[in-house]
Parts: structure tokens; sequence; C-alpha cells
């Protein structure tokens, strides 16, 4: 088990320097895929940081160079490479997903024509080596970065992650375009205890917000979050208005879970009461999950100043609460 394991990680490394090399140094791979890379502005090196690449119009050329060099096709569909000796990823720009020690365990091909029909990115199936809900994208390269800082940024998509890190944000992570899984809090909270979701600045990114603040409380991290301005995702916005501008954005719209929700709901309740009740009640909901009582009460204090509420009375809903939380 192992054993195949390793070789299935072997035959994604073949797949990786084969992308790779399409991208770098074959025509095709130059004037399409090289080409996107650099008009959305990202540097050689970090590239190859990243491991992005090409996979060609050709149906079969990864599927040919593979087996020429020795794989077998039964392993190349096992990874989801290929299926009946067609080549899955063809015509996009690829990007290597790797696992905590830097080896490639999937991919995921962007679509390069503005095709409205076929998805915009494909992503490897579930394997013996890739189980998505507990792989974080750039884990491995953030990895050292988010130790020394002792926080991690955590975003939604690919091209996220390698702008900011291409910007000297390194500590930064996508859960790839899927809500945040205990498994994927759990691989954070090996490298630290403090999370920043910053997702993008839509209703799906709140809504995203929203639930992933709750996984990551259960697992017992410290949770804050940035939200970008409507329309912008990490990427565009940081391209948009350059590194200083976006980080002192960044330090000056995050805010602890608890505000992000109270604040975000009680606007939108507005002056009526029982929705003005209802907002505070699923705040308090989400503070329950708080493990540590210390902190649990810190925020009741915070929370009770902030909203001009009895502290006893906070006091008294919490702990309800954590005694039906679930
Ligand atoms: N995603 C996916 N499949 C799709 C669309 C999105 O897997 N059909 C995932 C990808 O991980 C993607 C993330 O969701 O990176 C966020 O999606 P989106 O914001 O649409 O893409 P971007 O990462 O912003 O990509 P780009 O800037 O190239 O448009
Ligand atoms: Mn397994
Ligand atoms: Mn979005
Ligand atoms: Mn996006
Ligand atoms: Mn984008």
């Amino acid at each position: 088990e192992r054993r195949e394991k390793e070789s299935l990680l072997l035959v994604n490394d073949f797949a990786r320097q084969f992308y790779e090399d399409q991208l770098y140094n074959t025509d095709e791979g130059k004037s399409v895929g090289l080409s996107y890379f650099k008009k959305r502005g990202f540097r050689k090196d970090v590239m190859e940081r990243f491991g992005l690449g090409y996979a060609p119009m050709k149906r079969d050329a990864l599927f040919k160079a593979a087996t020429a060099a020795g794989y077998k096709a039964e392993q190349l569909d096992q990874l989801g490479l290929i299926r009946n000796k067609r080549d899955f990823f063809f015509d996009r720009v690829m990007f290597t997903i790797h696992n905590l020690q830097g080896k490639p365990i999937a991919f995921a091909g962007r679509i390069l024509k503005k095709d409205v029909k076929a998805p915009k990115y494909v992503n490897s199936p579930e394997t013996e080596v890739y189980h998505k809900s507990d792989v974080l994208y750039g884990i491995f390269q953030a990895r050292q970065s988010i130790r020394k800082l002792d926080n991690v940024y955590v975003v939604e998509g690919y091209t996220d992650v390698i702008s900011l890190h291409q910007n000297g944000i390194t500590n930064v992570v996508a859960t790839s375009g899927t809500s945040l899984t205990p498994g994927q809090a759990r691989l954070v909270k090996r490298q630290t205890e403090n999370v920043t979701l910053l997702y993008d600045g839509d209703k799906a990114g709140i809504k995203a917000a929203l639930r992933g603040v709750d996984v990551l409380l259960i697992e017992g991290l410290n949770v804050r979050v940035v939200i970008l301005p409507d329309g912008e995702d990490p990427d565009s916005y940081l391209q948009k208005v350059g590194t200083t501008v976006f980080e002192k954005y960044l330090t000056e719209t995050r805010r602890d879970f608890l505000f992000f929700k109270s604040d975000l709901l009680l606007e939108e309740a507005g002056d009526d009461v029982a929705a003005r009740s209802a907002a505070i009640r699923s705040s308090i909901a989400t503070l329950a999950l708080v493990e540590d009582p210390l902190k649990r009460q810190g925020y009741v204090q915070q929370f009770s100043n902030k909203l001009g509420l009895e502290e006893s009375l906070l006091i008294n809903l919490v702990n309800t609460a954590v005694a039906e939380r679930r």
C-alpha cells in the first residue's frame, strides 16, 4: 500500500515534468501557455516554485510520453491522468497540487479560451494519493512562512495563492473553491493556530467565510476574516492596488470572527428587533463553538460592550448555547 502510493507519486511527478516541459520547451506551450501566464504577470521563479505547466491540445500527448517512458497505463488511469488512453487534461494551463512534503498529488487545468460551455477549471478526481478534503493548495510552498509568521491566509483560488506569494505574502493557501473542511482545518492547525480567511467580495465569498469560521472554531483555531471589495478576489485586488495598499487593507479591515459575523447579520437586520435578536443568537451560537472558556469570556466582554447588552444576559445565552452545542 505504502509502496504503491510511492510509485503513484512518481508517476505524478513524471506528469508534472511533462507539463512543465511542454510549457517551457515547446512552441505550442510557449505561445499559448507561457504567454497566458506572462499576461497574468506571473514570474518565472514563482511559476517554477508552483509547478505550473501546459497540457497540449493533442489528446494523447501525456499518455504516449508516459507509456514510452515505461509508466503503466493502469497507474495513469488510477491517478485520473488518462481515460481510455486519452489524456484527461488537454488544451489547458496546468497547476500542480502538492502535498505537505512537496510531492505532486493532483493537478488542475485552467481553460484558455473564454468558452462559456466548458468549466473554467478541471481538477484531478479523488485518488489513492489525493483526498481533496484533506488538502490545501499551496501548503508546501507556504509552510515555513506560516510557521514563522504564526498565521495563515486562506483564499479561494489557485491564482490567488500564486499572486500573493509573488508579492511577498507567502503564508497563504487555498481551499480551491470548495467550503473549508475539518480535515483542512486540522492540516492548518499542525502549522499555526491563527487563521485569516481572505475570501472574495461577493455573496458566495461571504457565505463561505461564515461557514468556514464555524469549521475552524470547532477545530480550536483563532479566526479572523477579511472580505475584499465587491467583485474582487485577492489576485485581482492586489494587481489593482499594489502590495502596499493591499497589505494596509488586510490589517485595517481584518476582524475577529465574532464581529465579522455579528456586524454582517446586524447590518442585514437593520432596526427590526426580531431580526436583530436572531442575528445576535446566531452570533452567540458561533461564539459557543470556542472551546477555551477564557477566550469565550473575553469575547463576551467585548460583545457586551459593543452591543450595549448586559454581560450577565450574554453569559447566560452563551452558556445555554454551549450546553446545546453539538
Ligand atoms: N474552481 C474549480 N472549478 C471551477 C471553478 C473554480 O475548481 N469550475 C476552484 C479553483 O480552485 C479556483 C477557485 O475555485 O481557483 C476559485 O474560483 P474562481 O474565483 O472562479 O477562479 P480564480 O481562482 O479566480 O481563477 P482566475 O483568476 O484564473 O479566473
Ligand atoms: Mn487513502
Ligand atoms: Mn467568487
Ligand atoms: Mn477568484
Ligand atoms: Mn481570479
